[in-house]
């Protein structure tokens, strides 16, 4: 049994990466790309723990892995992300709706046709992009612009914000997530967490599924009750 019932939900706020479409690979290859090139040895640790970290977050992460944290300047580390970035935006121009994860589609109609309000949560500055190209901006009226935020994900701040766009408590809301810091956010902002993909790894959810097919409000339901 969950913290709330499943009869007083009354949104969702949406991860991106890895949970609407699969760009949590393009960011996982731009930035393996990245930590090559700077010599960092890559590891399915350090992959797993960079899903839903922000861009220069996510940078200072893999330079601390190779023990490089003090060896590049402020700009330095701009011009790092930047590079990265420009690798995953040239990925991200490639895409369409076939892109949409399995039954993601199917879901947000179902949310929508049962009066569920929907918003965005995603630590990504291309989330704009990427929701045009897969053809899904009128199904997110609501984004939280990840640059107006103080702190990333684990922090709540991001999914208390998504909450606030849609004049909800965040008890009354649900969060979608693919990464352990997602899921962290989530439950400190007191809203009830899916969790899609790996047991061990998302652990702290409060509802799991596999793969993004298994989400319907059906499945919510009966692992809520
Ligand atoms: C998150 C991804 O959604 O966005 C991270 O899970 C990514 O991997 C972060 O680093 C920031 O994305 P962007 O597009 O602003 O660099
Ligand atoms: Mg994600």
């Amino acid at each position: 049994m969950t913290k709330v019932s499943f009869e007083q939900i009354k949104g969702f706020v949406f991860d991106l990466d890895g949970v609407i479409t699969d760009t949590s690979l393009y960011h996982t290859k731009a930035w393996h790309q990245l930590a090559d090139k700077l010599d960092v040895t890559w590891s399915k640790e350090l992959e797993d723990g960079l899903k839903g970290i922000s861009r220069m977050d996510s940078l200072e992460m893999i330079l601390k892995a190779g023990h490089k944290e003090n060896d590049y300047t402020y700009d330095e580390k701009v011009a790092l992300a930047t590079e990265k970035n420009t690798n995953y935006v040239n990925e991200i121009s490639k895409m369409t709706p076939e892109n949409i994860l399995p039954g993601i589609k199917a879901f947000l109609d179902d949310l929508r046709a049962n009066g569920y309000q929907i918003a965005l949560a995603s630590a990504s500055k291309n989330g704009p992009t990427v929701l045009k190209n897969l053809e899904l901006t009128d199904y997110f009226p609501k984004i939280v612009d990840p640059a107006s935020l103080s702190k990333g994900k684990p922090d709540p701040e991001i999914y208390t914000k998504g909450a606030e766009l849609l004049g909800l408590a965040p008890e009354t809301c649900i969060g979608v997530e693919d990464a352990a810091a997602g899921i962290e956010a989530i439950n400190a902002a007191n809203e009830v967490s899916v969790g899609i993909g790996d047991a061990t790894l998302l652990k702290d959810a409060d509802v799991r599924f596999d793969n993004t097919a298994e989400m319907t409000l059906a499945n919510i339901k009966k692992a809520m009750a």
